[in-house]
């Protein structure tokens, strides 16, 4: 009769225990893992120094406006020559990965393979061997956007030797670097720089005349070429002796009607396929998404193209590109509502034009000025690609929040990784995610492109007047911290 009593007890208490669990009392798996990210020409500096040559952004902030502020990455947080006060930063941290770009041309000065800059190779040594000796893994994204210039000069991503210029480039990366890096991020944010890169850094620096609704597609269609190449080089060439795995980087916000109304329904998924899709697509199935396709075809003949301006793989390019990554990484900041229409501001033909969606944020959002939030919309994004992309492992290899400089008592970004962490929790726990990894960005303060330093992310704030570059904690790195130690959003997580 006791040990009946005790029985029913225990079990009552047990289905409390779980009735009452809130999601963010829980902790995040044992083996989930938690990093932080940069990218080189955001933090390194150093940008004529050792041999290295000029990338494409180098040429744009010294000869353009492009950049609000007028300011450079030239010195930037100095990471090259102060790359030991970053992992004393991370290892402070906590972090299980520091997902960091190489540079290109300071290893090719000229993009092309028959150059080799020793200094180059030395540096990224000294890092990644930096480290694994603090037990830190690296995760190295061989392009964030630092395209050698003679290779711009070339067309840039719309050259269609692009896909062999970067797998001779990358090759060379898994010989130097492969034994000791595991996990590789081929190309970040191919949206950004094949479109948002023509909207905002080519046509500000006066580059007019840039052929907008064909630009876009090339862009994307040769990085995902040189994508599929370097992934199925590493995986026939390296992959059994090196154990890694390759991924890349795609970025989205996420789609939300504007109304329950079927018009913006569509809307939003017409939205989810020209962003997500446009990329998830070919890598899932093998082919463009079906919206794109007929979209971009049907403008096409209208406005008098004998073929569609978007491009078609060739059979053994589908064949290469589908399957063509290890795990899914994705950027992802925030939201937007959708609705049906073109903006009269937008040029015809262009990208934005072809999806046929206007896109805005919910003035009520909390945010800062730079970036509204809608953390829901983070785990809708989570499941959408667990129901449409079969369920494949995900890494998250940006987020973050932007507000201005020298905030240490950062509440707003606290607040934001606090509500955004919960959505990842309750898309592991109650949809079912396989989410196996969080990266925040970023681990410093750095050069934000075309905003310059007026915007900043940086879990650790960087005197940028000083000599030194001197790192110092927000309040934010300290709760990343503990997140990271205890494995838990609230003091309360079991
Ligand atoms: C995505 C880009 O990969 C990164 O370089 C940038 O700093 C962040 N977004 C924040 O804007």
């Amino acid at each position: 009769m006791q040990s009946k009593l005790m029985i029913i007890r225990c079990l009552t208490l047990f289905f409390n225990w779980v009735l009452c669990q809130e999601i963010s009392n829980l902790p995040f798996p044992n083996s989930f893992l938690f990093g932080a990210a940069s990218s080189a020409y955001q933090i390194e500096g150093a940008w004529n120094e050792s041999g290295k040559g000029p990338s494409r952004w180098d040429y744009l902030v010294h000869n353009t406006p492009v950049v609000n502020d007028g300011s450079t990455g030239d010195v930037a947080a100095d990471s090259y020559h102060r790359y030991k006060d970053d992992i004393a930063a991370l290892k402070e941290l906590g972090v299980s990965f520091y997902r960091f770009s190489i540079n290109w041309p300071r290893i090719l000065p000229t993009g092309f393979i028959n150059e080799i800059n020793p200094a180059g190779v030395e540096y990224y040594n000294n890092l990644i061997d930096g480290l694994l000796a603090e037990g830190i893994e690296p995760w190295v994204t061989i392009y964030h956007w630092e395209i050698p210039l003679p290779l711009h000069y070339l067309g840039d991503w719309n050259n269609d030797k692009i896909v062999q210029y970067f797998t001779d480039y990358a090759n060379l990366l898994f010989q130097l670097f492969g034994d000791r890096v595991k996990t590789w991020l081929t190309i970040n944010e191919p949206f950004s720089f094949c479109v948002l890169f023509v909207n905002v850094e080519v046509l500000s620096a006066g580059q007019e005349g840039v052929p907008t609704g064909t630009t876009e597609y090339q862009c994307a269609h040769n990085v995902l070429r040189a994508h599929a190449s370097v992934y199925r080089l590493y995986q026939f060439k390296y992959k059994a002796i090196q154990k890694g795995r390759v991924s890349i980087v795609i970025s989205s916000e996420f789609s939300l009607p504007a109304s329950d109304s079927a018009e913006d329904i569509a809307a939003a998924e017409r939205k989810r396929k020209f962003d997500l899709g446009w990329y998830l697509h070919p890598l899932v199935y093998g082919d463009y998404p079906q919206t794109m396709i007929d979209n971009i075809g049907n403008y096409s003949v209208v406005q008098g193209f004998p073929v569609s301006r978007l491009p078609k793989f060739t059979i053994l390019e589908k064949l290469a590109i589908k399957g063509a990554y290890d795990f899914i990484a994705i950027n992802h900041y925030t939201s937007a509502l959708t609705t049906p229409g073109t903006s009269s501001e937008e040029p015809v033909p262009s990208f934005n034009n072809d999806d046929g969606v206007i896109t805005y944020q919910n003035p009520s959002w909390e945010g800062s000025d730079f970036l509204k939030i809608f953390p829901e919309g983070f785990r809708e994004l989570l499941v959408y690609i667990k129901k449409n992309y079969r369920n494949p492992e995900i890494a998250i290899t940006e987020q973050g929040f932007a507000d201005y400089p020298n905030i240490i008592n950062d509440t707003a970004r606290i607040n934001y990784y606090q509500l955004y962490l919960t959505q990842a929790l309750k898309a592991i726990y109650e949809d079912g995610v396989r989410l196996t990894a969080y990266t925040a960005w970023s681990l410093l303060d750095s050069f934000e492109w075309n905003n310059g330093y007026l915007v900043t992310l940086g879990l650790y704030d960087v005197d940028f007047e000083s000599e030194n570059k001197t790192r110092t904690p927000k309040e934010s790195a300290k709760y990343y911290k503990n997140v990271i130690a205890t494995k838990c959003l609230i003091d309360t997580c079991v």
